[in-house]
């Protein structure tokens, strides 16, 4: 079984595009693999040094993930922050990561741009912070989307620089990893390529959003003035509309709109009308989970603390071996 590592920063509830394009795949997995998946809690002080409820959204992020399927009995579920044994080997690895390669980094210079007041340290070197995650499972596998190639490399650069300092054959180089099919990518409510949780409130539709937001927000959803030429290019937000409804309707009512469209005939409120209920439909039993999982602190925690033995025995093997490699000796 390969060894497989992802995370998930705690900085909002989870949505669509994050269930269709990670955690979905991620159940799948988890029966072919040797999964671990965590709350990368460290990660989102990089962005967020002082997060209002830290505690809550990592527990809503846990009980999104239980309620999407994630099975502590088959993966390794865990908390970022549980594990010292990464905040050791980022030390170390950052000890042999240039300031050069990290100040290059695209989503660095993004986050910089976006917010030039802190640019701090820990969101410099976010990509050692990221590599110590994986590697500390020797993972030879990372589910991630595209925008996450860049520190997948990274990844691999720093784990073949440790093996090469130190003439080791020790971390396995990490590759991305699709299960089974393309990842599906949910455009945005407000015509935006990416659904997101940073972007405007009524881009995204959570997976504990209940019936009467679902319909609020797809109702408001962006469209346009109506069919242009037939054979023309949709535009963007309509096309979102179809793409969406593509994902969570069944083919025949795709079709159905798809035809309308072409003929000129499609009423957009129609359309809406049957993409929220659609999505009310998929949603319910996410919800009902979510909300008794919410309710259950003593499965919480339970879980948590199996995720952190668990994830405990392999990072601690790695983090003994890497101090006797680089040559810490006990007196
Ligand atoms: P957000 O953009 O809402 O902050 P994250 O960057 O935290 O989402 O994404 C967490 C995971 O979900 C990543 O694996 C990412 O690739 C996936 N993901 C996020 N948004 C989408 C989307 N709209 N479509 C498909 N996958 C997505
Ligand atoms: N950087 C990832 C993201 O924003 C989250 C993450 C942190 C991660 N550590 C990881 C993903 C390790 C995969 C493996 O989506």
């Amino acid at each position: 079984m390969d060894i497989v590592v992802s995370g998930i920063r705690p900085t909002g509830k989870l949505h669509l595009g994050n269930y269709f394009g990670a955690l979905k795949s991620f159940v799948r997995m988890q029966e072919t693999n040797n999964c671990f998946f965590f709350i990368a809690d460290y990660h989102s002080l990089t962005t967020h040094p002082t997060p209002a409820d830290l505690h809550g959204n990592v527990k809503n992020v846990l009980v999104e993930f239980l309620a999407s399927g994630l099975d502590p009995e088959k993966s390794t579920i865990y908390i970022q922050s549980d594990l010292p044994e990464v905040a050791e080997l980022y030390l170390l690895l950052n000890m042999n990561a240039y300031i050069g390669e990290l100040e290059r980094c695209t989503s660095f210079k993004e986050k910089i741009r976006q917010n030039p007041q802190n640019v701090n340290a820990g969101l410099l070197t976010y990509p050692t912070l990221m590599a110590s995650d994986i590697i500390i499972h020797k993972a030879q596998k990372v589910p991630v989307g595209k925008d996450q190639e860049q520190h997948l490399e990274m990844t691999r650069t720093f784990a073949n620089r440790f093996n090469r300092l130190y003439k080791v054959d020790y971390f396995p180089e990490p590759v991305a990893y699709t299960f089974d099919e393309e990842l599906v990518k949910i455009p945005g409510l407000d015509g935006s390529l990416k659904m997101s949780k940073s972007d405007s409130e009524n881009n995204a539709i959570f997976l504990a959003d209940d019936p009467a937001v679902i319909r609020k927000k797809v109702m408001r959803a962006v469209t346009d003035t109506g069919p242009v030429d037939p054979g023309k290019p949709k535009s963007q937000p309509v096309e979102n509309l179809f793409s969406l409804l593509k994902t969570l309707s069944t083919p025949d009512i795709y079709s159905h709109f798809e035809e309308e469209y072409s003929k000129g005939t499609i009423r957009y409120g129609d359309m809406k009308k049957q993409l929220a209920e659609d999505i009310i439909r998929f949603n319910e039993p996410f919800r009902n989970r979510i909300n008794q999982l919410s309710a259950d602190n003593d499965y919480l925690k339970k879980t948590v603390k199996l995720g952190a033995e668990k994830a405990h025995e392999s990072a601690l093997k790695t983090i003994r071996e890497v101090r006797e490699i680089i040559g810490f000796k006990e007196f």
